[in-house]
């Protein structure tokens, strides 16, 4: 368990902890694991994964949401939307899902995490059962339909930089472990989609 980091200084020494990841997973009936959501601006993450963790509730499973604007309100305020910002963002989201999954807990993000080797670092991070992502996949013309937050207007209008999807990049996963289609299933249906995999995968034990 040591960490393995040059720049880290040779007085900060990693400190193995008493009661371990497996101790703790064993007190619940279920594997931790992330589901990383990715996906547009109003394709749906926060409402399928809020939906996802209602059922995970309701089958008593421990879980926890990391939610953007949330996280960008406490933990990452002092970050914006410059393609190093987001990296920054992602990484330190990554840093956080796995201090959860370490504690026991299935955790859901929703961040657009827009860059495929930003998505990769946090999977790295984990062990490789650990990580599912999640590619809520909605066309931009859906999202920019559905503008709940009337971002896209402001965006096309030039009153917000970089948006995501129409003057900052958004790279698809290539091969996600899930793939959910908004446009074409309910939220009740995506969420069910999503919980199943989990049942079939075994994290639900
Ligand atoms: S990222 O790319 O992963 O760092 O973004 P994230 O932390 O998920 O934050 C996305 C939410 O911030 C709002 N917002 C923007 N999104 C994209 N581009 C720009 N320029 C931008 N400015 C503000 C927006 O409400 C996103 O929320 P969601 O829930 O994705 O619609």
């Amino acid at each position: 368990n040591k960490k393995d980091n040059e720049s880290l200084s040779d007085d900060i020494v990693w400190h193995n902890a008493t009661v371990t990841h497996a101790d703790r997973e064993s007190l619940k009936q279920q594997k931790s694991v992330v589901l990383w959501f990715t996906g547009l601006s109003g394709s749906g993450k926060s409402t399928v994964a809020n939906a996802v963790e209602s059922k995970l509730l309701s089958l008593g499973k421990f879980s926890y949401l990391l939610d953007g604007d949330n996280v960008r309100h406490g933990l990452n305020k002092d970050l914006g939307f410059s393609d190093q910002d987001r990296i920054e963002n992602i990484r330190r989201i990554g840093e956080v899902a796995k201090l959860f999954v370490d504690s026991g807990s299935i955790v859901l993000t929703a961040f657009i995490s827009p860059f495929i080797s930003d998505r990769q670092q946090v999977r790295e991070l984990l062990q490789p059962q650990q990580f599912l992502e999640v590619f809520i996949d909605t066309p931009i013309e859906v999202c920019e339909q559905r503008d709940p937050k009337g971002l896209y207007k402001k965006a096309r209008a030039g009153e917000i930089k970089h948006f995501t999807g129409i003057d900052s990049e958004y790279q698809a996963p290539v091969s996600p472990e899930i793939h959910v289609k908004t446009a074409e299933f309910s939220v009740e249906q995506c969420a069910e989609q999503i919980v199943a995999q989990l049942e079939q995968r075994g994290y639900l034990k």
